[in-house]
């Protein structure tokens, strides 16, 4: 692994995993090929450690002949490919961007790689690999008693993104099947850390929290998602990278499963911890039941136990020690918040996505 194309990498995942890459392994080039969508901003990329190893690249994953110059031009050995639309309330909204970027971009992505590793030889098929990052959202939604989502079980998606994921997912196998294409997947639970968009359960929580406004909590609070630190996930990406064999996919999760409503409550006893003078005290107050997410998933939980058994992978960070640098770097960062804030998009997803939610009693 010498030459890498990460995509998506001025996203939340993809700019830490970078991050993560350029200070533990001093051997690789990373290659950002990203569209800066408003997902994606250069903020994210800010103070990389060893930048010089970094070469930013705007564009589409969707313009295959972009992504073969980049495959040729920079000898690249190595995909990991992040970028995606990734919000499941935005598919709700509107499924359209989900399909073009998640299924025809992966799509693209694969046919670059197909022509250019395997149709032209440039490098030895032994030495390239497409790695996928998926989520736990394409196995469906778990019962209270059910056991966690192994690596077998079936895809079930319920939302426009995790159809489209599990569409990708597909795409990646049927490649490795049908072409040889060398790949891996893995599939992780919701990642929370520094650089999450605050359209995301978190930072928007945390956001809303210090300014006082309302907390909203779709339903009744009660589904369950299990929280990944982000430096775990990038930890366990890097090891499937180096370790991971050929043509599997791996389970990544944090191992922690509140409800919403109990992580929502965590974070306002943090928030109350660190602001006791604060005129919002206490912040639990600012808590508002508001209409259900349509199809909104109840119940997701994953079985890690290949990658911890395989590959040695253990979450380092438990859910109050991850919440706590979480907090701590969105208080040391207004400058990034402001930039998101202000532009009229954000507030025009905010007005969009909540004003038009009734509450509930
Ligand atoms: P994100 O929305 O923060 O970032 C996505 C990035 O992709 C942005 O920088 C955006 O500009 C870029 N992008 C979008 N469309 C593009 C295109 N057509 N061409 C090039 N770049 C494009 O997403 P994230 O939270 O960092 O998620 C990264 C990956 O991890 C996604 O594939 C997502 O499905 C997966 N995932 C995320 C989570 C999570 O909790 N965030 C959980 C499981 C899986
Ligand atoms: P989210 O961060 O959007 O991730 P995902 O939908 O991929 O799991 O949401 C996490 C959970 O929080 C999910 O059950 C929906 C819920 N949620 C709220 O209750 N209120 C909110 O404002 C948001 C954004 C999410």
């Amino acid at each position: 692994m010498k030459s890498i194309l990460v995509t998506g990498g001025a996203g939340f995942i993809g700019a830490n995993f970078i991050r993560h890459l350029l200070a533990v392994d001093p051997g690789v080039q990373v290659i950002n090929l990203d569209l800066l969508t408003y997902a994606g901003s250069l903020e994210n990329l800010k103070d990389l450690p060893d930048a010089e190893r970094h070469t930013f690249v705007q564009g589409d994953i969707c313009d295959q002949s972009l992504v073969e110059c980049l495959l040729r031009r920079h000898r690249i050995d190595t995909i990991v490919h992040f970028a995606a639309e990734s919000h499941v309330d935005r598919s709700i909204h509107g499924p359209a961007p989900f399909v073009r970027t998640n299924i025809q971009g992966t799509f693209s992505l694969l046919e670059a790689a197909r022509k250019v590793w395997l149709g032209e030889g440039m490098l030895p098929p032994d030495s390239v690999r497409f790695h996928h990052v998926s989520t736990d959202e394409v196995y469906g939604s778990l019962g209270p008693r059910d056991a966690p989502f192994c690596e077998t079980t079936p895809y079930a998606p319920n939302s426009p993104y995790a159809a489209s994921k599990a569409a990708s997912d597909h795409l990646v196998r049927a490649y490795g099947h049908t072409y040889g294409l060398p790949f891996t997947i893995t599939n992780c639970s919701n990642n929370y850390g520094p650089y999450q968009f605050p359209e995301k359960l978190i930072p928007l929580m945390i956001l809303n929290a210090l300014a006082g406004e309302p907390l909203p909590i779709y339903g009744d609070g009660l589904q369950v998602r299990d929280w990944l630190y982000v430096e775990d996930h990038c930890r366990a990406i890097h090891m499937v990278l180096r370790e991971g064999q050929i043509g599997e996919t791996y389970n990544i999760g944090g191992g922690n499963q509140p409800t919403n409503l109990e992580l929502v409550q965590t974070i306002c006893r943090l928030l109350d911890e660190r602001f006791p003078d604060s005129p919002h005290q206490p912040h639990q107050s600012l808590i508002t039941f508001v209409e259900d997410r349509p199809g909104h998933d109840r119940r997701y939980a994953m079985d890690t136990r290949k990658i911890q058994g395989q590959l040695g992978w253990q979450p380092r960070e438990s859910l109050e020690s991850g919440l706590r640098k979480t907090l701590e770097w969105y208080l040391g960062n207004e400058r990034w918040i402001e930039v998101i804030r202000s532009r009229p998009s954000y507030r025009d997803w905010l007005e969009r996505n909540y004003t038009a939610r009734g509450t509930r009693a």
